[in-house]
């Protein structure tokens, strides 16, 4: 019999009633380090209390009134995130596949007011994740997403993950646009390098196309910046954020220049729950520390001591682990046995990683995680490394 949640996931057996910072508590008393913050998520950790206050003080005054009329905190986190980027407007989804959604419905909307309506061709890369939604797994064009949810959305043209000749052959009169993850997270912590993203900035400039990003997963002050592309000092037209945005709230973002949005007038997009009050309550209070220099000079120092660990890790345990890749607090481990084997165990001792493409095992930890977590969080991953490698060499 089908259970009365439809069974899209393979869910692990955990049921966790609580959390606190980096922890989670299981309903049976057990306490999880949660190096995986529900996948990028949880910015600021488990019930913070500063957004606490912010959502039920909000909670108190206003949840909803839809986009017909000014909501005041959603004009202050656009504000907000104008002044901090790259961008000059910003629309608010609830979450990372409806940011999808508009970033291509702008830029097709963009050419067809240019006068160039052919334009609706979106370069995309292998091993990219966008979303669920017909528009977002038509972009990431993998097999396994598409089979059977056909007709697949025309418009997207796929090019290997660091084909670099192979996107300049891609680009042909019908294309609009290049959309990509500076660090792909589902495809396996993939990380772009600069001058590549430098190269497809060039690219666009050249031949006069909009260049998306998707920050869904890498932005929000994960790398150690607000954004992944500012290590490589470049901006994009128009750029997708969700998860960290919310630390937990459903919020989503579509942020883009000026020119970019300008075919998006009254009447051409819209959400009923996009940027309500209480999101934008919630949001608001992840920017005032997500965006705070300091916070984000802790973020990048963290990484570093994180990283040298986990390379160490990796030089112990060759049998289990290949390398460590990422950028700041978007951290992966290679495997050589499988990955779901390894997040298996990290469950046993009370980690929570989580699984990626290419065999890999992520580590996203809330990016307030302590000096204290980084310790605990090695010496579990160390135990359960060795656990991993004394089962695999057990005799079947
Ligand atoms: C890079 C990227 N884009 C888009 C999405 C879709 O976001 P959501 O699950 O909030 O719809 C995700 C989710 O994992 C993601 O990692």
């Amino acid at each position: 019999m089908i259970p009365s949640v439809l069974p899209t996931y393979n869910r692990a057996p955990l049921s966790f009633t609580h959390g606190e910072g980096s922890w989670l508590v299981e309903a049976d008393g057990r306490r999880f380090l949660d190096m995986g913050a529900g996948i990028a998520v949880n910015a600021l950790g488990h019930a913070h209390p500063a957004l606490t206050r912010a959502l039920t003080e909000q909670a108190g005054k206003l949840w909803h009134v839809s986009n017909l009329y000014q909501i005041p905190e959603q004009e202050a986190l656009a504000d907000r995130l104008v002044e901090a980027t790259f961008a000059d407007t910003v629309f608010f989804t609830n979450s990372g596949t409806e940011a999808c959604e508009l970033a291509v419905k702008m830029a097709r909307k963009y050419w067809s007011e240019k006068g160039h309506p052919e334009k609706t061709d979106i370069v995309t890369f292998s091993g990219s994740f966008h979303g669920r939604s017909s528009a977002a797994i038509a972009a990431a064009g993998s097999e396994k997403m598409v089979k059977g949810f056909g007709p697949v959305l025309p418009g997207f043209t796929h090019v290997d993950w660091g084909d670099h000749e192979g996107i300049r052959d891609a680009v042909t009169e019908t294309t609009g646009a290049i959309l990509l993850e500076p660090i792909q997270g589902e495809g396996g912590i993939r990380t772009m390098p600069d001058h590549c993203l430098q190269g497809f900035r060039q690219l666009c400039d050249e031949k006069g196309l909009l260049l998306i990003l998707d920050e869904v997963q890498c932005g929000m002050g994960r790398t150690g910046k607000l954004f992944a592309h500012e290590w490589a000092g470049i901006t994009p037209d128009i750029m997708m954020v969700a998860k960290g945005i919310g630390g937990g709230f459903p919020l989503g973002a579509v942020l883009a220049t000026e020119e970019a949005a300008s075919g998006m007038t009254a009447g051409t997009h819209g959400s009923t729950y996009g940027g309500n009050p209480l999101g934008c309550a919630v949001g608001l209070e992840v920017m005032k520390h997500v965006a705070d220099a300091d916070f984000l000079s802790e973020v990048r120092r963290k990484a570093g001591a994180l990283r040298q660990r986990l390379e160490s890790i990796v030089a112990t345990h060759y049998d289990v682990f290949e390398e460590v890749r990422g950028h700041g607090l978007m951290l992966g481990l290679k495997c050589v046995v499988p990955n779901t084997d390894v997040v298996q165990a990290c469950y046993e001792h009370e980690l929570i990683a989580v699984p990626a493409g290419d065999n890999v095992v992520r580590l996203l930890p809330p990016l307030t995680l302590t000096d204290e977590d980084i310790a605990e969080a090695v010496h579990r991953l160390d135990r359960t490394a060795t656990a991993v490698s004394l089962k695999s060499k057990a005799p079947a």
